[in-house]
């Protein structure tokens, strides 16, 4: 079972010897493993049970370090770089050989991410090698927002997860791409549409693709609880199931029609990031819940709530 500490150096320890360790960032907890090591990077894809046609994002401590790993930096790029870095943004940029094939599953960019974590940013200071990450997920169930989350589902098979406290943005990174001219976001997520647009102009956005061949991992399976969840109001429900076989996902208000401890508020006050931050654990307490069926209420389409619904469309029963 993996241990959970702060320890730096036995993290350190670990990964130089080619292992994949719990890693704590501010949107979810990755995976994390020598992305310079193609064992390495093999055993992430083992451990959580992905598809090796979905490449990994690449996570380093320092702009100054990415001349290694890519060819180049198209200019709008640098300027979300440097503006956004680190945080919850993803730039794909074109790759260089020294990153395996493996990482990027044969495509000719790498997804690069400098995270905004205390003890993610000292580790990668300490390694000579960037860490290859996913959310330290199994493969289609929700990421973890906190150690103990990625050691219930992941803890049979890694030694350790740094542990780093809850996730502080909660849901995924935004994924941005060049390759097609203009800056285009292939993943909502933590970096909001309207911060990225307020540095480089106009974003196109094509995360809502249903067979999406630049971010597989936006397929509509993706983050979904075990249990049924739907985008349906309480009265719908009541139509097939007893209040207290529902659960109910709620943005801010409890609802009076069923059993209040079988529901989750995001945030009492509205706040989209606050809402965020608890998505994650809410579904996955509701998933735990004896419930029958999951309801989820959809958010206001602005700021993170357009991440936020992303989500939960994707989790949606289909
Ligand atoms: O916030 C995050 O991004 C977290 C933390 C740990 O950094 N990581 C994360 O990784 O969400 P993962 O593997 O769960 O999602 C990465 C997504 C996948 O959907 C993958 O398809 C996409 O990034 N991706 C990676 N490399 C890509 C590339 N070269 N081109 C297009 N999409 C890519
Ligand atoms: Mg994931």
């Amino acid at each position: 079972m993996a241990e959970l500490g702060t320890d730096l150096d036995k993290a350190k320890h670990f990964l130089e010897a080619g292992n994949v360790i719990g890693m704590p960032t501010e949107t979810v907890y990755g995976l994390a493993g020598n992305a310079l090591n193609p064992d390495a990077v093999l055993k992430i894809f083992t451990v959580k049970n992905r598809p090796s046609f979905d490449p990994l994002i690449v996570h380093t401590d320092s702009i100054d370090k990415l001349d290694a790993f890519v060819r180049d930096i198209p200019e709008k790029a640098r300027q979300l770089a440097e503006r956004f870095w680190p945080g919850p943004l993803t730039i794909l940029l074109s790759k260089k050989d020294i990153i395996p094939d493996l990482v990027s599953s044969g495509l000719d960019t790498v997804a690069i991410r400098i995270p905004n974590h205390p003890l993610a940013l000292k580790l990668l200071g300490m390694l000579d090698f960037p860490l290859a990450a996913p959310s330290a997920n199994p493969f289609g169930y929700i990421s973890p927002t906190t150690a103990g989350h990625v050691a219930e589902q992941l803890g049979e098979q890694i030694p350790y997860v740094l542990d780093g406290g809850s996730a502080q943005v909660g849901i995924e990174s935004t994924i941005v791409g060049f390759t097609e001219g203009g800056p285009v976001v292939y993943r909502l997520g933590g970096m909001s549409l309207e911060k990225l647009e307020a540095v480089v102009g106009k974003v196109a956005v094509r995360s809502h693709s249903t067979s999406n061949p630049k971010a597989p991992g936006m397929l509509s399976s993706h983050y979904a609880p075990r249990k049924p969840l739907f985008l349906k109001t309480v009265p719908e429900a009541l139509a097939s199931h007893k209040p207290e076989r529902i659960g109910l996902l709620a943005f801010e208000e409890l609802s009076r029609l069923i059993p209040v401890e079988n529901q989750q508020i995001l945030s009492v006050t509205g706040d989209l990031n606050e809402a965020a931050k608890n998505l994650f654990a809410a579904m996955r307490s509701l998933d735990a819940h004896d419930v029958d069926v999951i309801l989820a209420e959809l958010l206001p389409e602005t700021g993170l709530g357009r991440a936020i619904n992303d989500r939960l469309r994707r989790a949606a029963f289909k």
